[in-house]
């Protein structure tokens, strides 16, 4: 293992699919050691696709999704920088509110709280999501944390749910943040 380490960390968004072509093997061609943990969502849909085993074969670390027990050691080496890419809207409202009911949670929760430790968020939400009451709150809270968000019309244009013309990630911006912001570190 050389490099600085990336965590990656995926949910249960629409394009949590493409995650090794899209973000995890650029990010290695980059010289990152990329490490991965995904909400019971994204690590379930990617099981079932056989996506997830995919995944450690190329990183060489497993997958994580569920949390370690007590007398377990960690399996990812400490990280320099977090990415979380899918965000789905439920992922945003429970890191903005601190909540940390699943691995993928714990792990950005803390590196939130954690000085020095940039955190890139790509939320792939719809326009729904958009209008709910509390979503500008949420976005407010992160970007107050020093939370580098991939956000905004440039980027990801809003569609109403189920309306969405099926679209890759700005998996480039995302990998794109991730370095600047490692690099005002
Ligand atoms: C096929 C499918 C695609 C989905 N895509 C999105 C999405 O792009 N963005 C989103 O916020 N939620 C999406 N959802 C809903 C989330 O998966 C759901 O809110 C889930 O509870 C998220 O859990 P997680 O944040 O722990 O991964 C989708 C659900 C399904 C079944």
């Amino acid at each position: 293992m050389s490099g600085r380490v990336l965590g990656v960390v995926g949910s249960g968004a629409g394009g949590v699919e493409d995650l090794l072509p899209g973000l995890i093997r650029p990010a290695m061609e980059a010289g990152w050691t990329v490490c991965v943990t995904l909400t019971p969502t994204a690590g379930r849909w990617l099981a079932e696709t056989g996506t997830l085993a995919e995944i450690e074969n190329a990183t060489g670390l497993s997958v994580r999704i569920d949390p370690r027990s007590p007398g377990e050691r960690s399996p990812h080496p400490p990280v320099d920088c977090y990415v979380v890419a899918p965000a789905s809207a439920n992922t945003i409202a429970k890191l903005a509110l601190g909540l940390a009911d699943n691995q993928a949670l714990t792990q950005v929760n803390e590196a939130i709280g954690t000085l020095g430790l940039p955190i890139v968020v790509f939320p792939r939400i719809n326009a729904a999501h958009a209008r709910h009451p509390a979503w500008n709150n949420h976005l407010a809270a992160l970007r107050a944390a020093g939370v580098h968000l991939v956000y905004g019309d440039d980027v990801w244009q809003l569609h109403e749910p189920r309306n969405s013309p099926s679209k890759e990630l700005p998996w480039s911006a995302v990998l794109s943040t991730v370095n600047g912001a490692v690099a005002q570190k």
